[in-house]
């Protein structure tokens, strides 16, 4: 049982879904161990679905659950409001109606914060409120209070990770099952860690949004959703997974984010790390996060990035911060986001250097391998290994190769290119390579 306290909170859900029901759940459960550790009572007080006759897995009390969002947002002794009924709208106008009527706002929702989250900010801060979202980004992990207090004195250099679990949960079963995409796709819907659209996962969206988040912590650096260069996995074959592992690599769907002085880069597509890169041996629907910053030097954060209760650990941990606000009238940094960027661009994709790992189909006869070598070079790659495989469709072979660091502008000259020989035969395949 918890003790009376005059540090009371009230507390107003949004949205009991899976995450909702788990945070509804615990805030009830946990209420007793919050009161001790942090000294402050949290209440839920109303909780708001718009289908009351769902089978759910938390008991709530005669009176606490309601069909009428307005009934919580304009509730008077209601401190908190909690979104977690994801998508745009109307969550937008929930967020900003809750934020002008005085309450702080703690939600999950990564697609609302990158894509609408200048108005929101900007809304909280006219209201002298504040947005919390530490469940958005890679769920259970703390990676929001890691950059935003852990890390406070360091300057970024890079953030780059697995934010997808649903990616990640297909790529690594069909690197060590062998299984089909479809099958790895089917197998993780039926886990629960893809999105209602799962193409929003696969194609790279999902962790685009989150990176639009991280970046904006770690570099302060608003970034326009259409800036970031996406490409998803669905070109991903159990080929390349095995080719790549012959050269010593993985694949995995990494968002990354560098900064190069006053630019920043931003993309989200498939990579091959080496084998022995702690990123590589991230299996499952798990999430990681690698950072290098200057004072803290490289550092790993990993965990469940999906799923229930781990992503009711991170709301829960933000109520607490907003309660912490409430009572003490501050949080322990003056801004959630940073506002002394010294980013002042995006880096164009053209203009990013990278290796490459090329897979190209072609006609198995004499000086094929010289042309596709000989295009590359005329666009300043230079190949840093080349393995041509015995055929696999009639005189059709699979050359392999690795590169050297070249700029995407020239790999994609060559590229378009070597398409066009008569000797090639399927759409070429390029995968970006991180050391
Ligand atoms: N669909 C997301 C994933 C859930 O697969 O990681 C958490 O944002």
């Amino acid at each position: 049982m918890y003790k009376k306290s005059r540090n009371k909170i009230n507390i107003g859900l949004i949205g009991l879904g899976t995450i909702g029901s788990g945070v509804a759940k615990f805030l009830m459960a946990r209420r007793g161990l919050l009161l001790k550790r942090t000294g402050i009572d949290f209440n839920l007080s109303l909780v708001c679905d718009k289908d009351l006759s769902l089978k759910r897995d938390v008991f709530l009390p005669k009176g606490m659950l309601t069909k009428d969002t307005d009934k919580v947002i304009n509730d008077p002794d209601i401190h908190i409001i909690v979104e977690l009924i994801g998508g745009i709208h109307p969550a937008k106008e929930i967020v900003i109606e809750a934020l002008s009527k005085g309450k702080h706002v703690v939600t999950a929702n990564k697609l609302l914060l990158a894509s609408e989250g200048e108005e929101i900010f900007q809304k909280a801060k006219i209201s002298n409120r504040e947005v919390y979202f530490e469940a958005s980004v890679a769920g259970g992990i703390p990676i929001i209070k890691a950059i935003r207090e852990g890390m406070v004195s360091n300057r970024f250099s890079s953030v780059f990770g697995i934010l997808n679990g649903t990616s990640n949960y297909i790529l690594s079963s069909m690197s060590s099952e062998c299984s089909s995409f479809k099958t790895a796709l089917k197998e993780a819907q039926s886990k629960g860690y893809a999105e209602k659209d799962p193409s929003l996962d696969i194609k790279g969206m999902d962790s685009s949004h989150k990176l639009a988040i991280l970046s904006l912590l770690a570099f302060g650096k608003r970034v326009d959703l259409d800036d970031i260069y996406v490409e998803g996995i669905e070109d991903i074959s159990n080929l390349d997974i095995q080719y790549a592992k012959e050269f010593g690599y993985g694949i995995k769907l990494l968002a990354i984010a560098k900064c190069h002085g006053n630019e920043l880069e931003a993309r989200v597509h498939p990579t091959l790390l080496p084998l022995e890169h702690l990123l590589s041996s991230v299996s499952g629907a798990y999430n990681a996060i690698f950072i290098e910053a200057d004072l803290v030097g490289k550092q790993l954060f990993y965990g469940q990035g999906a799923g229930k209760l781990p992503t009711t650990s991170a709301v829960i941990s933000d109520i607490v911060d907003a309660g912490h606000k409430i009572i003490c009238g501050k949080n322990s940094v003056k801004q959630i986001i940073p506002k002394d960027s010294e980013i002042k661009k995006l880096r164009k994709m053209d203009e990013v250097v990278t290796r490459y790992y090329a897979h190209f189909s072609a006609i198995d006869k004499p000086g094929v391998l010289a042309n596709i070598a000989n295009l590359l070079g005329r666009h300043n790659i230079s190949i840093a290994s080349v393995v041509q495989k015995e055929r696999r469709e009639a005189h059709i072979v699979p050359i392999v190769m690795l590169t050297h660091e070249a700029k995407e502008l020239d790999m994609q000259a060559a590229l378009s290119r070597i398409n066009k020989l008569p000797a090639i035969k399927k759409k070429s395949i390029v995968i970006r390579l991180e050391k």
